[in-house]
């Protein structure tokens, strides 16, 4: 079973975060800000979000698995994991926007118990719309 390991704010990401960082969104994130928290599966995944303690919400701001080992649940299983922490910690809602282009993306929030609520139009520097998507922790998925 992978072992899930935590980044705080003002940790430097290990070599294979960025490298895995840079390969799918190009610019890596670089250091966490007050805010932010990642976890991960070591060498395989890793995930970033932005806390706002104060209305209890979490945001997802990116999430990767090494393309070597994509759809063997290994995106599934650290989302739960994150979940997991996030209701922990006093967390009751996740956001989260995404490419409407994005499918395996998208599939796995779906999978996840994400629900659609939203569409930022032309939202990304292309022009490509975001999808916005929520979870409501603890909500028994429809
Ligand atoms: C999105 C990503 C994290 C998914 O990770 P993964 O480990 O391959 O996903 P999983 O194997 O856990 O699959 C989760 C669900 O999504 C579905 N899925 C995964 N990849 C898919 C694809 N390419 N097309 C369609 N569905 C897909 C799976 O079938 C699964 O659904 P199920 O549980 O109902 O069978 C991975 O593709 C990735 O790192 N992409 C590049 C970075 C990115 O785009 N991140 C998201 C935006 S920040």
């Amino acid at each position: 079973m992978n072992e899930l390991f935590h980044l705080g704010p003002g940790s430097n990401s290990p070599a294979w975060v960025e490298q895995l960082d840079r390969d799918c969104f190009t610019e890596p994130w670089g250091e966490l800000a007050d805010h932010e928290q990642a976890w991960g599966f070591k060498n395989d995944a890793f995930a970033i979000w932005s806390l706002h303690a104060v209305v209890a919400e979490a945001e997802l701001l990116r999430i990767a698995v090494d393309p070597r080992h994509r759809g063997r649940g290994l995106g599934r299983a650290l989302l739960d994991a994150c979940e997991a922490e996030l209701i922990r910690m006093g967390f009751t809602t996740l956001l989260l926007e995404v490419r409407v282009s994005n499918a395996a993306g998208r599939a796995l929030y779906e999978a996840s118990g994400w629900k659609q609520d939203g569409l930022r139009k032309a939202y990304y520097k292309n022009g490509e719309d975001a999808a916005l998507y929520r979870k409501i922790l603890g909500a028994v998925p429809k």
